[in-house]
């Protein structure tokens, strides 16, 4: 007679315990995918990105893309301007808006200052290639800057 101590598990009882959970965790990333918002590149593709990620780095990680970012995304350059097809956000940081005004640029967004939250159709017009520039800038970091970011609308 076996030993009660040492009795290998019920495997159905393991699995009664084990699917719930898993069952959980497939609908969660499922969901989570599911929200995350699409970005379409004019003549490169359409691409998932986490939400809230800089629009520059999305166009540089996910996308691949050569887009210039010469100030490190800190809203001083305007080489990351891109062009929106479609989903262009109302909302805008005070910096993106004084600078455009300042250049005095129209119909492009800077992309350092616009976050992915929603899907949205872009048109790159600022790259590396051809620029004469030697590379496509300091790395900008994951969240907005300049610091604090204030928020305005487009118009
Ligand atoms: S304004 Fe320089 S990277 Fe956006």
């Amino acid at each position: 007679m076996p030993n009660a101590k040492f009795q290998r598990p019920d495997a159905k009882l393991l699995l009664r315990l084990i699917l719930p959970f898993e069952i959980l965790l497939l609908e969660k990333l499922s969901k989570t995918r599911s929200i995350m918002p699409k970005l379409t590149v004019e003549g490169i593709g359409e691409f998932e990105i986490p939400t809230g990620k800089r629009l520059v780095n999305a166009l540089r990680q996910e996308v691949s893309s050569d887009q210039l970012h010469a100030c490190g995304g800190n809203a001083r350059c305007t080489t990351c301007r891109v062009e929106f097809v479609s989903g262009e956000p109302s909302k805008m940081t005070v910096a993106e808006k004084q600078l455009l005004e300042a250049r005095g640029l129209s119909g492009v967004r800077l992309g350092c200052q616009i976050l992915c939250q929603e899907d949205m159709s872009v048109r790159i017009i600022s790259r590396l290639e051809g620029s004469g520039r030697k590379d496509c800038g300091s790395a900008c970091s994951e969240e907005l800057a300049p610091q604090p970011v204030e928020w305005t609308t487009k118009s």
